[in-house]
């Protein structure tokens, strides 16, 4: 059953005891009887023995009702809205279809996930493509395709759509991204709104871009476009984006991109979805005009929290620290080693124990960086036991890797208490597929 839009907002997951962060797992998570952690009714003990580790666990439900929550919320906010999954966060068919399903549009960054989304049933109508170094073929794909909107960043990118439009003779609807000189604080990496930017036309440079695609005979200019960065836990920067946004005219529609951050940690309260949707809507509304139509791009705050991965403790080793190394690590989650991301993990069949050891847990990778979460405390871990780490379903199955010859890891969806693979794990095979 859909878990409704409504326990969005504390208290969540009632049935998980005091001392577990609740807003980290996926909600409807329960622990049975004997300590273990069920996610979408099904033991995450018995998916590892089932399914193998390491196993990206999600709960169909969490993904639904956050999909929902956004569609409703800023549908009563601003009826003249969208939300879109950027699909970068979990490129993967079925977690395409299942936000098909349930009434969202898509915002795809390359020729592979505009595939993805289509095989995942998007309507291209509602398909935006993105890219600050789109390729003709992703552009002739994308029109072949119908998508409903090409994202342009760049004037090689305005000359080469026009190119392409031309030659089919068709006309292209467009975005313009801009950059706002806006920064929030997030990290470098995943900061994309400062003036020095790969990504779109700087304030200075919008205007003649602006007049460019204009006046072209197979473009025609919708809106503007803007995404500042990832994981921001601030609201601030959202306004001061519209505002530039403001300054470069009158238009029907603005996609103010993803961002919204999540928690990780514990003690972590990101806004509520209610206040950025209220930040965004009202801003807009101020700023920009009444009867605009209003997008936006949602990746991590859709799908973060919607996933568990399951691993498998190999060793334990007390080197000056505890290292408890499993069979997963970069390969199945790069955020740490990219970012400095931190995660909570918890061994998955003593759920209720409190405290415990002080640990490094480790990945199986050939190198010291390779440090799944640093200082944290597990009760006891010995090998065989399951290990979970929670809030794993944005930027992990999508910047899965093969180091060290490693299989990717498999998505089941769960729900109900039934488990179903809508993503096998790799095999050695597939390693060598693409050798000629
Ligand atoms: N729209 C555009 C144009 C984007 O570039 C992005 C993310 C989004 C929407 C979705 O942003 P979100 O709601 O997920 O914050 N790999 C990094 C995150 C990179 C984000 C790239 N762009 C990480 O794991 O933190």
């Amino acid at each position: 059953m859909a878990t409704s839009a409504a326990r969005l907002h504390a208290p969540e997951n009632p049935h998980l005891p005091p001392h577990l962060p609740p807003h980290l797992y996926p909600l409807g998570s329960t622990i049975d009887d004997r300590g273990h952690l069920l996610v979408g009714g099904c033991d995450t003990v018995e998916l590892a023995a089932q399914f193998g580790t390491p196993a990206y666990v999600l709960a169909e439900d969490d993904l639904r009702a956050r999909a929902r929550a956004y569609r409703d919320g800023l549908a009563a906010r601003h009826a003249a809205g969208e939300v879109l999954f950027a699909s970068k966060a979990f490129p993967c068919t079925a977690v395409c279809r299942l936000l098909a399903e349930e009434g969202l549009g898509c915002d795809v960054a390359s020729g592979g996930e505009l595939a993805l989304a289509l095989a995942g049933g998007f309507d291209p109508a509602r398909i935006y493509l993105h890219g600050n170094a789109k390729s003709a073929a992703e552009l002739e794909f994308a029109l072949s395709a119908g998508v409903g909107f090409v994202v342009l960043d760049s004037r090689d990118d305005i000359d080469r759509l026009e190119r392409v439009a031309a030659q089919r003779g068709v006309t292209q609807e467009v975005l313009l991204r801009v950059t706002p000189d806006v920064a929030g604080d997030t990290h470098a990496a995943v900061s994309t709104g400062q003036a020095d930017s790969k990504f779109g036309f700087g304030l200075l440079e919008a205007p003649a871009a602006i007049a460019a695609v204009t006046g072209s005979a197979h473009l025609r200019l919708s809106g503007l476009h803007c995404h500042i960065g990832s994981q921001l836990l601030e609201l601030e920067p959202f306004t001061r984006a519209i505002a530039a946004l403001a300054a470069l005219g009158d238009f029907d529609l603005y996609n103010l991109g993803g961002g919204l951050g999540v928690a990780y940690l514990a003690g972590q309260e990101p806004p509520s979805l209610g206040s950025y949707l209220t930040t965004l809507v009202d801003s807009a509304h101020a700023l920009l005009g009444a009867g605009k139509r209003l997008v936006i791009e949602p990746g991590r705050s859709l799908v973060a929290r919607s996933t568990v991965t399951l691993y498998t403790v190999q060793t334990v080793k007390r080197n000056v620290s505890t290292w408890v190394a499993v069979d997963g690590g970069m390969s199945d989650n790069l955020r740490p080693m990219l970012y400095g991301a931190r995660y909570e993990a918890a061994i998955a069949s003593r759920m209720h124990a409190r405290g415990g050891e002080l640990c490094q847990l480790a990945g199986k990778h050939c190198e010291s960086g390779d440090v799944i979460v640093r200082d944290v405390r597990l009760a006891d871990p010995r090998p065989g036991e399951v290990v979970v780490t929670p809030a794993t379903g944005a930027y992990g199955h999508a910047l899965a890797n093969n180091y060290n010859g490693a299989p990717r890891p498999p998505v089941i969806f769960c729900s109900g208490g039934d488990a179903r693979v809508v993503l096998r794990r790799e095999t050695y095979d597939d390693l060598m597929a693409r050798d000629v």
